[in-house]
C-alpha cells in the first residue's frame, strides 16, 4: 500500500461546495492532487491552493478523458461533478445526462482502461423517497442511481472497486450554492418577508468537514481492500431536525428575527418530510461538528463575529 505522501487523487467536482472541501484537506494531508476541470469552470474556490494542485481540462470527449486518466495515474478517483436541479425543465435534460451520466461513465471507461481500481463515487439520500429502496425523489436522483447501475457493469466485469456516498444536506463555510444559508442571509438583510413552505420537513445536516472525513475514510477502505464491488454508505447526521426548528437555531444564534410566512407556499410535489434513514453509515465514521458550533461558523463568516 501506498504512503499517504506519495498518493495521487483525480477529484472531479473540484471546483464545487464539497469538492474544494476536499481538495483543500487532500492538499493539506500531503497527497499529490490533481483536479479535473472545464475549460469553462470558475477556479475560485480552488485560489488558496491553486499552487499546490494540477489541474486538467476535459474537452468533453472520453479520448480526452482517457489521456488525462493515462497521465495523472491516480491513485483514487474522488468522483464529485455533478449537476443538481430539484426540479428540471426540458431544456436541462441534455446537461443533466452529460454531466450526471455521460461524464461520470466517460470517468469509469477510463480508470478501467488505465488499471485505476479505486473510485470514491457521490450519490443522494434522494435515490431513497420515503426510504424506499430505490424511488427517485427527481430526474437528478435517477441520474445518480441510473450512474450506479453502469458502475455495477464496471465493478462486475473488471477489478474496479467503488464506494458511493449517499449525501445529505451540507453546509459550511465557502458555501456558494443558492440553497437555504443563502438565502437566510439575503432574508437577514431586508424586511420583505419570504413565503415558505410550512417547515416541518425535516432535514439530515451534515457539516463539510464530516463530510470531507467520509471521503478520506472510503479511499482508505479502498486502499485497505475493504470493498467488494460497489458499496452504497449513508453519510447521515442520524439527528435530522425540522426546517422551522433549523431556521430557529439560525436565527437565535445570529441574533435576529427572520421575515419568513411560514406556509405561505405549498410543499414541493415529491417533498421529503422524512430523509431516508435504512442506509448503512460507513464503518468508523460519525459526524463530529455539533449543528451549533457550525451554524456559528457560516454566521462568523458573514458577520465576522464568533463570539456569540
Ligand atoms: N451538497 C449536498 O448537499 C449534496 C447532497 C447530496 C448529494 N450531493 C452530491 O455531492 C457532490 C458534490 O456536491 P456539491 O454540492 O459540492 O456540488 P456543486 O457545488 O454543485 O458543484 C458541482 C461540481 O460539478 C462539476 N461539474 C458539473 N458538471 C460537470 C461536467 N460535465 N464535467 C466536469 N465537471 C462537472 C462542477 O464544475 P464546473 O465548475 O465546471 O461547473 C462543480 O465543480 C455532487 O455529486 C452532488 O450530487 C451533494
Amino acid at each position: 500500500m501506498s504512503s499517504i505522501a506519495s498518493r495521487v487523487a483525480l477529484v472531479t467536482g473540484a471546483t464545487g461546495f464539497i469538492g474544494a472541501h476536499l481538495t483543500s484537506r487532500l492538499v493539506r494531508d500531503g497527497w499529490d492532487v490533481h483536479l479535473l476541470v472545464r475549460p469553462g469552470s470558475d477556479l475560485t474556490p480552488l485560489a488558496e491552493v491553486w499552487e499546490q494542485v494540477r489541474s486538467h481540462s476535459h474537452d468533453g470527449t472520453t479520448g480526452g478523458l482517457l489521456s488525462i486518466m493515462e497521465a495523472v495515474a491516480p491513485d483514487v478517483v474522488f468522483h464529485l461533478a455533478s449537476l443538481f436541479i430539484a426540479e428540471h425543465r426540458p431544456a436541462d435534460i441534455e446537461r443533466m445526462i452529460e454531466s450526471n451520466l455521460l461524464f461520470a461513465t466517460q470517468l469509469s471507461e477510463s480508470m478501467v482502461n488505465c488499471g485505476v481500481w479505486r473510485l470514491v463515487n457521490t450519490g443522494t439520500s434522494w435515490q431513497h423517497y420515503e426510504s424506499r429502496e430505490y424511488s427517485p425523489v427527481n430526474l437528478y436522483a435517477a441520474t445518480k442511481q441510473a450512474f450506479e447501475a453502469i458502475l455495477r457493469y464496471y465493478v462486475e466485469s473488471t477489478q474496479l472497486r467503488a464506494v458511493t456516498l449517499k449525501l445529505f444536506d451540507t453546509y459550511g463555510p465557502g458555501d456558494r450554492r443558492p440553497k437555504l444559508f443563502r438565502l437566510l442571509r439575503q432574508l437577514a438583510a431586508q424586511s420583505e418577508p419570504l413565503a415558505m413552505s410550512p417547515g416541518e420537513q425535516l432535514i439530515d445536516l451534515v457539516h463539510v468537514d464530516d463530510v470531507v472525513e467520509a471521503f478520506l475514510l472510503a479511499a482508505e477502505m479502498l486502499f485497505n481492500g475493504e470493498v467488494d464491488g460497489n458499496e452504497d454508505y449513508a453519510v447521515t447526521s442520524g439527528s435530522p431536525i425540522s426546517l422551522k426548528a433549523l431556521v430557529a437555531q439560525y436565527s437565535s444564534l445570529l441574533g435576529r428575527d427572520l421575515p419568513i410566512t411560514w406556509g405561505g407556499r405549498p410543499y414541493r410535489s415529491r417533498e421529503v418530510m422524512v430523509p431516508w434513514h435504512l442506509g448503512p453509515t460507513l464503518p468508523g465514521w460519525q459526524p463530529r461538528v455539533p449543528l451549533g458550533d457550525g451554524l456559528l461558523g457560516i454566521i462568523a463568516e458573514v458577520t465576522g463575529h464568533s463570539d456569540r
